[in-house]
């Protein structure tokens, strides 16, 4: 399977059995599903696991990220900070179709505390199945990695 079909997914504590019914949902969809963990319930720390993730994306080893957290704004903060991420919170289909039609994310963010599991599986579809349109959104994009310090 070639890397534009490899997705890589974490979370911390607080997201693991979402983590895991998203991989088994999104393998069903023939995506290749590199689940980074964690498995075990331990209390954790977001930033190393967004940043892993990030990492992952960032080197191009996998073509999207999917992250996870209580809220879904930690773990987007850190992987935000590894450079070419672009990755979004969201809380409806809306918004996770249009960070990728519009913003070209690269990864998605989700937060188990705010949204419910079905909500969930179909903002993943939306985030998965919506392409860049680039032209105008390009010029645009390409302004945001220059930001990076
Ligand atoms: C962990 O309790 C919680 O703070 C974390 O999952 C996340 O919501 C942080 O943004």
């Amino acid at each position: 399977m070639t890397a534009n079909k490899r997705i890589v997914l974490s979370s911390d504590h607080s997201a693991i059995q979402l983590r895991q019914d998203i991989a088994v949902h999104i393998a069903t969809l023939g995506w290749e599903v590199v689940d980074i963990g964690p498995t075990t319930p331990e209390s954790t720390h977001y930033p190393k696991h967004g940043k892993a993730a990030a990492r992952l994306v960032a080197s191009g080893d996998c073509r999207l990220g999917i992250i996870l957290c209580g809220t879904g704004q930690g773990i987007m903060m850190a992987a935000n900070k590894v450079k070419g991420i672009r990755c979004g919170v969201c809380s409806d289909t809306f918004s996770a179709r249009m960070i990728r039609q519009h913003n070209d994310a690269n990864m998605l963010s989700l937060g188990v505390r705010v949204i419910g599991d079905g909500l969930a599986l179909d903002i993943v579809d939306a985030f998965l199945t919506a392409d860049f349109e680039g032209g105008r959104h390009a010029t645009r994009v390409d302004m945001i990695e220059p930001l990076e310090g």
